[in-house]
């Protein structure tokens, strides 16, 4: 028997079937690793940002993991480095997603650090809210870094975080919390009145807005909040790096120049 008769008869009758049972379990392991190894509790992923950069203009590296995540809540945890992939006691960040309401609350911390865990709450060092308009952020890794290129696991949990954070749709940012019973010296937002003024432009409030979008659809579910001025460094970036709008969406030139006279704060 010709060895292509041998393997057309192990594909026949029972042996079949055996076969087809046996490949499924084979089938069913392998995911089952691979998803193991993914969801494992302490999977985290250490990245270089693409948008976040020392004031020198050097890299910065993040290491972000999901510390909780039930029903009632998520919580986001991110570490950064200024000094390459080097995480000193660096500060821990927290952003805390309450589900119970609709749409969900972000809340947001700062901790120093102590054996590698979030000690005590300390000040902001920045104003959250002027790069996190909606909740968590989607994470955007430099994929070829020199220093930290992206491995195949960090790559798949990215885009599954990224889902994650962005099938939360709208979030809504809760009101500033007090810390050790005092109001925060950095504040969580801008609170000047130029900071508060909306982009209106078309092509962004189809996502980015209150109510119904432009044309009058609805879409609201998949909404996000109104882009302020205090937005400005991130709208900036990402439409500068083409991030925004989404394919299939494009800016009108005119358009542009709007976006560029409210960065300008015109
Ligand atoms: C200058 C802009 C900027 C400011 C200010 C900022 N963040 Fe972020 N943050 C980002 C970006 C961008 C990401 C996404 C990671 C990446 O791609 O670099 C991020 C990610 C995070 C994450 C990981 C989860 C997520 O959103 O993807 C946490 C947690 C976080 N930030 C907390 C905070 C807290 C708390 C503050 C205020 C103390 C803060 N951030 C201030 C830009 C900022
Ligand atoms: C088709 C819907 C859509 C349109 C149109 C759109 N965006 Fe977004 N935008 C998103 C989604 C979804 C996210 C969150 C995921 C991400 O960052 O990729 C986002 C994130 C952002 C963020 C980060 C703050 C946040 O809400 O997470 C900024 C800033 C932003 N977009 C600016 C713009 C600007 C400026 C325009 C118009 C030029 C625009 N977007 C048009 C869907 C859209």
């Amino acid at each position: 028997m010709s060895v292509f008769k041998k393997i057309q008869k192990l594909f026949s009758g029972k042996s079949k079937i055996f076969l087809g049972i046996f490949s499924l379990l084979l089938l069913g392991i392998f995911l089952a690793m691979m998803l193991s190894f993914v969801f494992a509790p302490s999977a985290t992923v250490i990245f270089e940002s693409e948008e976040s950069k020392t004031l020198e203009g050097k890299p910065v590296f993040n290491q972000v993991w999901l510390e909780k995540s039930d029903e009632q809540e998520d919580i986001w945890a991110m570490r950064q480095s200024h000094h390459g992939a080097k995480f000193y006691p660096a500060d821990q960040l927290r952003i805390v997603i309450n589900k119970n309401t609709r749409p969900y609350r972000a809340s947001f911390f700062q901790y120093s650090e102590k054996n590698g865990k979030a000690f005590e709450e300390v000040q902001y060092r920045a104003s959250c809210f002027a790069c996190h308009a909606n909740g968590p952020r989607a994470l955007r890794p430099v994929l070829n870094s020199e220093i930290f290129p992206l491995e195949v696991k960090s790559r798949l949990l990215v885009a599954l975080w990224n889902f994650k954070i962005k099938s939360y749709g709208r979030v809504e940012t809760a009101p500033e919390t007090l810390i050790k019973e005092k109001v925060r010296a950095v504040k969580l937002k801008f609170e000047g009145a130029m900071d508060q003024d909306i982009l209106k432009v078309k092509t962004c409030l189809y996502c980015h807005s209150d109510g119904s979008d432009p044309d009058g659809r609805w879409w609201q579910n998949h909404k996000r909040a109104p882009l302020l001025r205090q937005h400005a460094m991130s709208i900036q970036h990402l439409v500068e790096t083409n991030q925004m709008p989404p394919f299939p969406f494009k800016l009108e030139e005119a358009e542009r120049e709007a976006i560029q006279q409210f960065i300008n704060g015109m």
